[in-house]
């Protein structure tokens, strides 16, 4: 279904930078409202700033892993909007290293923030979603959401999380009327990688992929163009689409070379050795 998003009451979570920040750009050149929410207020301000100055826009500072400041952004939508037609879940963190030299800690915050606050924050927003104009949850998953790719563990599942939670309330809400779209993108151009909350494996390696990538504003673009649309998934670049094509229809290819690709570069880093081979 086409969706048109002039006044639409948008509230968008990770909109202090990086892809969020563009996202706030694009939507208000559409002419949304906004809600946008992030924990650095002066970050915040700043891309408030750089909007359009003719659409209604409102920032709160928000931990989203605490359920009172979801609840309270909640409750600003209502205040400010009347309600809310658009959730998007966009933020998230990372986190890069093989698994056995990470921690529990960095495994449950990556959950936390990826995975259990976005849950949490859809079921806040229900009920505002339920009576919105073409209402839609978009959730900012991850190509690492659709295939698992070496050193980022924690990261892929909460993605997979995030994109399995997505898929049934897909179809659960239809029941109200209400879409999901799932972003599955590649590598984007954001600071992301200097947000990792851990990273215990080649440092520099990262930063080189995402200066490599989508610009945010390229990907910005192609996500609104979906919620337009009412498309149920997009993923980008071409190449990342074309490597989740292999890997759904012969995933062992891509198994042999995510093998490969870990023993040639990460072989170094494992401290694990099978009895009587230690040094
Ligand atoms: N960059 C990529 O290559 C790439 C690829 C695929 C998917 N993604 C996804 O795209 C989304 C945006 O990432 P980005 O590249 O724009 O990275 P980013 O610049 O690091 O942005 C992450 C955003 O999440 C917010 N955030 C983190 N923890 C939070 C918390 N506890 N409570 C509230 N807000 C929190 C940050 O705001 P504060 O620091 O102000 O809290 C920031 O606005 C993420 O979900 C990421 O997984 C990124």
């Amino acid at each position: 279904m086409k969706r048109e998003l002039r006044n639409a009451r948008v509230l968008l979570t990770g909109a202090s930078g990086g892809l969020g920040a563009a996202l706030a750009r694009e939507l208000a050149a559409k002419g949304a409202r906004l809600m946008l929410t992030g924990r650095s207020a002066e970050r915040l301000r700043e891309v408030a700033r750089s909007v359009e100055t003719s659409t209604e826009t409102h920032i709160l500072v928000a931990d989203l892993t605490h359920a009172a400041d979801r609840k309270s952004l909640v409750h600003s939508c209502f205040d400010k909007f009347g309600g809310l037609d658009v959730l998007i879940n966009n933020a998230g963190i990372g986190a890069r290293g093989l698994f056995e030299n990470s921690s529990p800690d960095v495994l449950r915050k990556t959950m936390e923030v990826n995975f259990f606050a976005a849950a949490e924050l859809i079921r806040d927003c229900l009920d505002l979603l339920v009576n919105g104009e073409n209402p839609i949850i978009v959730n900012i998953c991850s190509a690492s959401g659709r295939r698992g790719f070496p050193v980022r563990s924690e990261y892929c599942a909460s993605k997979f999380a995030l994109a399995g939670l997505s898929e049934v309330l897909r179809a659960e809400l239809a029941i109200h009327g209400i879409d999901v779209l799932i972003v599955s993108p590649g590598h984007i151009r954001t600071e992301f990688h200097k947000h990792f909350i851990a990273n215990t494996t080649q440092a520099g390696r990262t930063g080189r992929m995402h200066a490599r990538g989508v610009p945010p504003e390229q990907a910005a673009a192609k996500i609104i163009r979906a919620i337009e649309k009412g498309k149920h998934e997009v993923v980008f670049p071409f190449k990342i689409w074309l490597t989740l094509l292999v890997n759904r229809l012969f995933p062992r290819i891509v198994d042999y070379f995510t093998a490969r690709h870990c023993k040639r570069h990460y072989a170094a880093e494992s401290n694990l050795h099978k009895q009587g081979t230690a040094g």
